[in-house]
């Protein structure tokens, strides 16, 4: 049986000041949580110290939005995963489709951060998604089942049951413009499959994926009933302590 994963992608917003004001009012609503469901908060990366030190008291954990895939070195602006582990991180984002749209993140620099952040054990948040064009030509199933591949393909099998896969629809990332759940489940079932034909099965239904794309309180009670929807990465309502709170309770 799998469990809920309910994630934050503050994405640029909160560093301490902001942080602290949000991460109270979180610490108000939601410091205890349902035994069979995760929450975690994605801070920047100025934010997550602060983080670790005022949620180490509650069920939240914290996660880093990306890593570098060189351990250490001459790389500017970069933070590496040893780092983001040491600062108490368990998660971290890789292939954000901001990322791979304005960073550029590849399918083959998402691969070699994931196997970095396995190597500090850090639990790899791996996002996939097609755009709306993509979408309209009906080139959505393979281009997310090329994404999942390049990802994964020499991931071994054990390290392949720390990592979660987050579908994230370009096309609903911040719109307002929300999958269908019968559309979220469609593409959930889809990458199952091919993780179950990259390893097994019985590995495939170990693995949760996350449903990400304007999910609100308002329709997440739909998206996370569905049988392959695991959970939610979350970003405009994680900003706000009242609607995350109310999207983590719907899942318990
Ligand atoms: O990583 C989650 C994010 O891309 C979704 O953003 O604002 O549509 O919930 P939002």
């Amino acid at each position: 049986m799998r469990r809920f994963l309910i994630a934050g992608n503050w994405k640029m917003n909160c560093g301490p000041y902001d942080a602290a004001e949000l991460l109270e009012g979180l610490k108000e609503k939601k410091a205890e949580v349902d035994e069979n469901v995760d929450v975690l908060v994605c801070p920047p990366f100025v934010s997550i110290g602060m983080a670790v030190n005022y949620l180490h008291d509650t069920d939240i954990q914290v996660g880093a939005q990306n890593l570098h895939f060189e351990e250490n070195g001459a790389y500017t602006g970069e933070v590496s995963g040893s780092m983001i582990a040491e600062s108490g991180c368990n998660y971290v984002i890789i292939g954000h489709s901001e990322r791979r749209q304005y960073f550029g993140e590849t399918d083959t620099t998402v691969n070699k951060r994931s196997h970095k952040a396995l190597e500090h054990k850090l639990a790899p948040i791996i996002c996939v998604g097609e755009s709306l064009d993509q979408r309209k030509s009906g080139e959505h199933y393979d281009l997310v089942k090329n994404q999942v591949t390049a990802a994964l393909f020499d991931i071994s099998k054990e390290d392949i049951l720390d990592v979660v896969i987050a579908y994230e629809p370009i096309w609903a990332i911040g719109t307002g413009e929300t999958a269908s759940p019968e559309q979220a489940q469609e593409m959930h079932e889809h990458i199952r499959k091919v993780i179950g034909g990259l390893y097994s099965e019985d590995t495939a239904d170990r693995i949760n994926i996350l449903y990400g794309g304007s999910m609100k309180p308002a329709n997440a009670k739909e998206l996370l009933s569905q049988p392959d929807v695991d959970g939610g990465l979350i970003g405009g309502a994680s900003l706000d302590a009242e609607s995350f709170s109310e999207i983590i309770t719907i899942a318990e």
